[in-house]
């Protein structure tokens, strides 16, 4: 299937959805009992079916995670493929960013990242030293394009007045039950600045499926579609928002895929907005810097 792109005024477009990788090979540290064969697997079924964007980071099971996309896109058309890394908060010095990139693009066996995101904003390393060293990698042509993570709308101002090129996407937190980039003005922002709003952890790691409110399953039932097609559907749906899930379940990724290439009603996503239960401000996991 053709994945839809979301594209910028400025010219910037993507694939609106993305498989992402944490908790393959790992979570912060390389689990030896992982199974690295089904999550290849799952990697390389995505790019059958037509995913071309995969997201990823220095910091996920050390490193051995970039390394896993790489054995997975290992012969396939890299021209075809979009991929992101990203840059962990204890290597925001000049040098360091620098370094990180380097050994990433090695890990993942690619001339160049399509972007390349702040992982969080550090609030200790000047901004403008952090950038210079991006606007190198751009200059260089290894990484495509800037993105930041989990930044709120002032770190995202200081990071955009630091740089001459334009950082084009926000990887944050968002689903049905995290509103903080609602609740924040980021959503709104992004939408007014031509930003594209990443939201990441779509389906909660799978527990908004464990036990779907009445509404989700009202939706579920009005469009035929599953609560993880409704969940996914209702960030698609949204102006300047793209999204990536991650999974190792081949099942689970031909449902995922059933959340693109249709459109729930506008009256559908703002009542989702408005009466979905249990909405949290903030997120318990990587707050907005
Ligand atoms: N920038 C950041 O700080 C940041 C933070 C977190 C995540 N991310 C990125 O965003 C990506 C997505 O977020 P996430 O992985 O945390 O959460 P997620 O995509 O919401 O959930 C992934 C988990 O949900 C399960 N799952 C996926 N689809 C499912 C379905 N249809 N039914 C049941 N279970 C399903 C997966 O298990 P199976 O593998 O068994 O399907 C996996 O355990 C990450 O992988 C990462 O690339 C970025």
């Amino acid at each position: 299937m053709d994945i839809p792109e979301k594209s910028l005024k400025s010219g910037f477009h993507m694939p609106s959805f993305g498989i992402g990788t944490w908790q393959m090979g790992g979570r912060l540290e390389y689990n030896p009992a992982n199974d690295d064969e089904a999550d290849i697997r799952a990697i390389q079924a995505a790019i059958e079916l037509g995913v071309t964007h995969f997201d990823t980071a220095e910091q996920y099971a050390q490193g051995y995670t970039e390394e896993l996309l790489g054995k997975a896109i290992l012969g396939h058309d890299r021209s075809k493929l979009f991929i992101i890394s990203k840059v962990m908060d204890i290597n925001m010095r000049y040098d360091d960013v620098l370094a990180a990139c380097e050994r990433s693009l090695k890990r993942v066996g690619t001339d160049h990242f399509d972007m390349y995101l702040l992982h969080r904003y550090v609030p200790d390393v000047p901004m403008e030293e952090t950038m210079r060293a991006m606007d190198k990698l751009m200059a260089e042509g290894l990484i495509r394009n800037i993105g930041v993570a989990n930044y709120g709308v002032e770190a995202f101002k200081k990071a955009q007045a630091a740089t001459a090129n334009k950082i084009v996407y926000d990887q944050v937190h968002y689903n049905l039950e995290v509103r903080a980039p609602e609740r924040t003005g980021l959503l709104e922002y992004c939408q007014h600045n031509d930003v594209l709003l990443a939201a990441w952890r779509p389906v909660q790691k799978g527990a908004l499926l464990v036990n779907p409110p009445a509404i989700l399953l009202e939706m579920a039932k009005k469009y035929d579609k599953t609560p993880a097609q409704i969940a996914i559907n209702w960030l698609l749906s949204q102006e300047n928002v793209v999204t990536l899930a991650k999974t190792s379940n081949l099942e689970h990724l031909k449902e995922n895929l059933g959340a693109i290439g249709w459109q729930m009603s506008t009256d559908d996503i703002e009542r989702l907005r408005s009466d979905y239960p249990g909405q949290q401000d903030s997120s318990a996991a990587v707050p907005l810097g």
